[in-house]
């Protein structure tokens, strides 16, 4: 019995360490095409600068997030859009943190090609990183990974709410 036990303990940790190797979290929302795009304080700037962009007057998330994806592209990640889910679009607009389950919302780095997915499960925000196509790209640190993205997507409580931090931009 104690064996059984240790055997399934050990593949537990397996299991743990296996998958906070580079997974992304959320999963890919293969109809992102048909989701709608929204207007918010990014999309209006238009796209993430490069690392010599003044943008002292932005508000500090938003510095950050410059900050930490300016070099990932020469010139920076560029043009970026904001895609919603139709099915979470009443919760969107309440930024009131309640999500039905599954992929939620994009920040698509459309240069890049590449989609950052905010998912929902058993109400909490989870995170993925893919390509256009679904090749997961997430990576285990840095600013392609889960943990990243949770940092500051909670680190900034009056901001975010529940994993959500833009908001719908007059
Ligand atoms: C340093 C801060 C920061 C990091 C790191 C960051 N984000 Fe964000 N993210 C933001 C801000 C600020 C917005 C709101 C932009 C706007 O005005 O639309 C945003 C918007 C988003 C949106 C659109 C929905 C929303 O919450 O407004 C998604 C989806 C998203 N991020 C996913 C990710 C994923 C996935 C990662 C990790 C790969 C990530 N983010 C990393 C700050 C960050």
């Amino acid at each position: 019995m104690n064996i059984f036990k240790n055997a399934v303990a050990v593949l537990g940790l397996f299991f743990l360490a296996a998958t906070a190797n580079a997974a992304s979290e959320a999963p890919f929302p293969a109809d992102w095409q048909k989701w709608n795009s929204v207007s918010t304080t990014l999309t209006k700037i238009g796209a993430l600068p490069g690392c010599d962009a003044n943008v002292s007057s932005l508000p500090p998330i938003y510095q950050e997030t410059v900050a930490t994806y300016c070099n990932v592209k020469q010139g920076g990640p560029g043009k970026v859009a904001v895609l919603v889910n139709p099915a979470v679009k009443a919760g969107y607009d309440a930024r009131n943190g309640k999500m039905p389950e599954g992929p939620a919302m994009i920040l698509h780095l459309k240069e890049m090609k590449v989609l950052f997915v905010t998912g929902y499960k058993g109400g909490k925000a989870q995170y993925g990183i893919y390509t256009e196509e679904g090749k997961d790209i997430s990576t285990a640190s840095g600013p392609l990974s889960a943990e990243t993205c949770r940092t500051c997507h909670t680190g900034y409580t009056s901001f975010c709410v529940n994993g959500q931090c833009g908001k719908v931009a007059k």
